[in-house]
């Protein structure tokens, strides 16, 4: 690969031959790809691949999502950049860098976020990105009178496992109601993807159909990775749907002050991954974690 004769295009979505080449990219460099999601009918036009390609090859792209912030009040339209890739062979040839400066100059007069691994840390301050505020995450100890209360019903009349395209699934991950007013992010499509890859097997309803439960059990711990409401939660019914049988802790990977749920905060690290933002992220005045279901 010496002399390369590069296009460039936004228009990976609509085209299956384009498409091919980013999944062959997308599966080289980071082994995954974004064939199931597309097929499902989850990419939607928020997904943006900035790539370019060398004859049928895709030898670099940088992807934006638009999602809408919710922050103390305010909604603030934002870009989530990721899926940041060259191919290895084209590395170091500057075609990351008009990638990344092309999404800057066309959305970084509003608020932009990215997470890196540790890997790229100090590949993306030349673009004008700094590290995020630091995020903490809320624990919720389940007290021993929700937990009796618990222990005397059976799990399975609290939640039931469903698919993640069970049409009642996706209406509320669709209809992507942000109750938090500190800190929420409204992303259903980006919601989808990770309900049918890493979280597929930990999507639960209720049985009357109001909530959908985005969730792991560990021990006697239960992570809240996400939870849709079709209508504002009786915060002690909800905690009593939470709080199954030996668990003693939740975790909230995300803001649940919309579901009336007072929560302390642990320390929190995101896996191997830092978060950067650039100057037009606004400031936050509290405690605040980042959805874990918006991550690209
Ligand atoms: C990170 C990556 C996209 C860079 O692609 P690239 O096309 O080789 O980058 P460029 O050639 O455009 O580099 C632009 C500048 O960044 C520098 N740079 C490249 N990779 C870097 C890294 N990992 N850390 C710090 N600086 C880096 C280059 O030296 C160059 O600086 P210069 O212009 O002063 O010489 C590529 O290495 C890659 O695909 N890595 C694996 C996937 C990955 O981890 N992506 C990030 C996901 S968060």
């Amino acid at each position: 690969m010496s002399g390369l004769s590069l296009t460039h295009t936004c228009e990976v979505r609509h085209d299956p031959v384009l498409r091919a080449a980013f999944y062959a990219l997308t599966q080289k460099v980071f082994h995954f790809s974004l064939e199931r999601w597309h097929d499902a009918g989850f990419w939607t036009h928020d997904y943006v691949c900035h790539s370019l390609l060398d004859g049928n090859s895709m030898v670099a792209n940088a992807s934006t999502t638009r999602m809408a912030l919710h922050i103390e009040g305010r909604t603030l339209p934002a870009t989530q950049v990721g899926t940041v890739a060259t191919l290895p062979e084209a590395r170091n040839r500057g075609l990351a860098r008009r990638l990344m400066q092309e999404i800057v100059s066309e959305h970084g007069r509003e608020p932009m976020f990215l997470f890196a691994n540790d890997s790229v840390v100090d590949f993306y301050p030349q673009f004008g990105f700094r590290r995020g505020p630091l995020e903490t995450m809320p624990v919720f100890d389940v007290e021993p009178r929700a937990q009796r209360k618990a222990d005397a019903d059976d799990a399975g009349e609290y939640w039931v496992r469903a698919a993640p395209t069970d049409q009642r699934v996706v209406r509320q991950v669709e209809a992507n109601i942000v109750r938090s007013r500190r800190f929420g992010i409204s992303s259903p499509s980006i919601a989808m993807f990770h309900l049918l890859s890493r979280f597929s097997d930990g999507v639960f309803l209720s049985p009357d159909g109001v909530f959908v439960l985005v969730g792991r059990r560990t021990g006697d711990r239960l992570d809240v990775i996400g939870l849709f409401a079709s209508e504002a939660p009786d915060p002690e019914r909800l905690l009593s749907r939470l709080s199954l049988p030996g668990v003693r802790q939740l975790r909230f990977h995300f803001e649940p002050d919309g579901l009336g749920l007072a929560s302390k905060r642990a320390d929190h690290r995101l896996d191997d991954s830092h978060l950067f933002v650039n100057d037009a992220f606004p400031t936050l005045s509290g405690p605040w974690i980042f959805p874990t279901l918006a991550y690209t």
